[in-house]
């Protein structure tokens, strides 16, 4: 009776129900499901620059190895604030047009980090647009390819006001005279990295990870805050830019071994430099501000690292000084 090799109606017909039921269960049903997501509260849709970039990504194929979804498992607590939820990934469901739907960015792979929270990470444009040129400029042992066709390069007198113009060492460009200029894709894709930031759900409603040691942490951080690691905060966010070394890179971020600003007895100035951020010479990029995302102790923290490695000798510094110069600075905004 079911004998496929001489029946071909047989064949059609059950290739066909199967066909059917798994589109059914694989795509039906979970997009019924998806009806009801709703987005997050202080979720912001993604702007069109963004999702110029989105489509960026996607056609580059970025997801080959990169994920964006934080599991609800312990190692995963790296990536993200809480695991990663459907309303998450409202937005870049939005249609491309009547017939295409943005695919869903989830990734399986991760032969680079996980990218959910990459805005919160690396804020800075400039490093983004240098790691996309060249991720071996910033990251010397990267194994990420080079995006160099999402940048030009210009003779000087090409050079408009609207281009942005990345400063690389100059051997790392064909004409060392000419100006690398970023193409309105590499805007795009920054612009949508900078967006990947995990909508903050308050500590009580936030889905905690399983299983969970955050509470632990919580409880104990405040006799242990004294102790914060500088070492371990500079690397995790001025490392990226200023080298672990300490060394900067010619021609993109300053040396901040034997700066002056970094040992000078009046911590005045560093601090706001990390608070507000910095763009003061041409030949250097542009630094942002840490204001959101450092707390006065961990700018402290930082800031001694700073003042005693690398040769630098200068004077410790308190969070009491970094309070009163935000305090100072937020005075200052109109
Ligand atoms: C062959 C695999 C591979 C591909 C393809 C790839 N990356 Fe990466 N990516 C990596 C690796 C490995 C790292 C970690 C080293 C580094 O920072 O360069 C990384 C790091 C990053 C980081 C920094 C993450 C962090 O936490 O600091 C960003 C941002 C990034 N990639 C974006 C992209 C974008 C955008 C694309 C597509 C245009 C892309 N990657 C394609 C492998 C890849
Ligand atoms: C996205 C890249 C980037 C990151 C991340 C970054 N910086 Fe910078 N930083 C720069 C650039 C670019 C300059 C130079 C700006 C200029 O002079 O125009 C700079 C300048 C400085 C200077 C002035 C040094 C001198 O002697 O001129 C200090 C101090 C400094 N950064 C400290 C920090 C600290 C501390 C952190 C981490 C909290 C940090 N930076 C993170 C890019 C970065």
């Amino acid at each position: 009776m079911f004998d496929f090799h001489k029946n071909h109606r047989l064949l059609t017909i059950t290739a066909f129900l199967g066909f059917v039921v798994l589109s059914i269960g694989i795509a039906i049903i979970p997009a019924s499901q998806m009806q009801e997501v709703k987005p997050l509260p202080g979720m912001e849709e993604l702007s069109s620059e963004e999702l110029k970039g989105l489509h960026v990504y996607v056609s580059e194929n970025c997801m080959s190895c990169h994920t964006q979804q934080v599991r609800n498992i312990e190692m995963d607590q790296v990536w993200g604030e809480r695991p990663s939820l459907a309303s998450d990934y409202y937005f870049s469901k939005q249609r491309m047009d009547l017939w295409r739907q943005s695919p869903s960015l989830l990734g399986s792979e991760r032969t680079g980090p996980d990218l959910t929270e990459v805005g919160k990470r690396q804020p800075g444009i400039e490093w983004h647009l240098l790691h996309l040129y060249n991720p071996r400029i910033v990251v010397k042992e990267s194994i990420m390819p080079s995006y160099s066709w999402l940048f030009e390069e210009k003779s000087s007198a090409m050079v408009t006001k609207k281009d942005v113009v990345v400063t690389v060492p100059s051997e790392l460009l064909k004409n060392p005279d000419h100006k690398l200029v970023a193409k309105p894709e590499a805007l795009a894709l920054v612009a949508y990295l900078q967006s990947l930031v995990q909508a903050d759900l308050g500590q009580n409603l936030s889905p905690d990870f399983i299983p969970s040691t955050r509470k632990k942490k919580e409880q104990s951080s405040g006799e242990e805050s004294l102790g914060l690691d500088g070492l371990q905060l500079y690397s995790e966010t001025c490392a990226a830019c200023h080298q672990p070394t300490g060394g900067g890179i010619p021609g993109a971020f300053p040396s901040l071994a034997g700066s002056k600003i970094v040992n000078d007895p009046d911590p005045n100035i560093l601090i706001q430099i990390i608070l507000s951020g910095y763009d003061a010479r041409a030949e250097f990029g542009a630094m942002p501000g840490f204001a959101d995302l450092l707390t006065d102790e961990e700018i402290a923290a930082i800031a001694n690292h700073e003042r005693s490695s690398w040769g630098n000798k200068a004077p410790a510094i308190s969070a009491e000084q970094v309070s009163e110069i935000r305090k100072f600075i937020q005075n200052q905004k109109p």
